[in-house]
């Protein structure tokens, strides 16, 4: 029988020694899901028993910089689990704050109705109808792989998911939501992109756009725009670097008042907040 606790500590080194950024909660997350258990369970078992191959490889692909998420099928979001894989975008913390900026937004009117634009994994979709039962929610998103992960979680949720481009989205919607919210891809073309997770896993849908990496967020913008009633609110994330050049995009137009950049948990910026006019 191979002993847990030495097991997870030969996994943490050499997980460690493979460049991933937090080796303890990886070996012990994995260790669990090949033990069939919660993390917090974890410790009540002392040998891998039968599980030892099925961890073993585990550890072989996360050392290999498959994504955490990728290998036990699921990602948290709030107070939701979700199911990824290959195809479509993981979900990230920061998302989290700008999730809960919509839902902010759209608490403050009855029976709010939401859009979100680029759903991926469905994640901010899923936390606004979750979060508010009175919501009406839509959300589109157009690589069919994504939406195939999308259409698994949405599923019962009562969302009203579709597949497309976000150009042309919901024109039987038009000027009458109270809250649009995306997450758009936002990297400039070109920029080197670090772990090995995203490059190498993330969607490249869900990546690049364009030059200056705000080519999406224009293309919100005018959605936004025609979507939105007169006081409705916009909340899309940035990257940390376009704390300045992603509220100019809503600015620029003459579209929005109460134009403001935010932070995110790390006090990085992340996403932008503007009321229609
Ligand atoms: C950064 S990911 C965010 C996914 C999800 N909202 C989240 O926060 O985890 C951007 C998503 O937008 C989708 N997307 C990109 N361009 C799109 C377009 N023109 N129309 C609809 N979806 C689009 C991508 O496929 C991807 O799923």
């Amino acid at each position: 029988m191979t002993e847990l606790r030495t097991a997870v500590e030969a996994a943490i080194d050499r997980l460690a020694v493979a460049g991933v950024p937090s080796p303890r909660f990886d070996a012990e997350e994995l260790a669990a899901h090949a033990l069939g258990v919660e993390r917090r369970a974890l410790w009540s078992a002392t040998s891998l028993a039968g599980s030892a191959g099925t961890f073993a490889a585990y550890v072989d692909r996360r050392a290999a910089r498959e994504p955490l998420q990728h290998i036990t099928g699921r990602a948290y979001f709030r107070h939701l689990e979700l199911a990824v894989g290959p195809g479509v975008f993981v979900p990230r913390p920061e998302t989290e704050v700008v999730a809960g900026a919509a839902i902010d937004a759209a608490r403050a009117v009855a029976d709010p109705v939401v859009v979100d634009l680029g759903t991926g994994s469905g994640a901010i979709a899923l936390a606004v109808t979750t979060e508010l039962p009175g919501s009406r929610v839509h959300a589109v998103e157009a690589d069919p792989d994504a939406f195939a992960w999308a259409a698994r979680n949405c599923s019962g949720s009562g969302i009203d998911l579709r597949q497309g481009d976000m150009a042309e989205a919901f024109p039987d919607l038009d000027g009458t939501v109270d809250v649009v919210v995306s997450n758009p891809p936002y990297i400039p073309l070109g920029a080197l992109i670090r772990d090995p997770e995203v490059a190498n896993h993330d969607p490249s849908l869900a990546l690049w756009s364009g030059v200056d990496g705000l080519d999406a967020m224009r293309v919100v913008e005018v959605v936004a725009a025609r979507l939105l009633r007169p006081g409705g609110t916009l909340v899309a994330e940035h990257a940390d670097l376009q704390g300045s050049s992603a509220p100019e995009v809503f600015r620029d137009t003459g579209r929005w008042a109460d134009v403001h950049d935010h932070h995110d948990l790390a006090r990085r910026d992340r996403y932008v907040i503007a009321t229609r006019l």
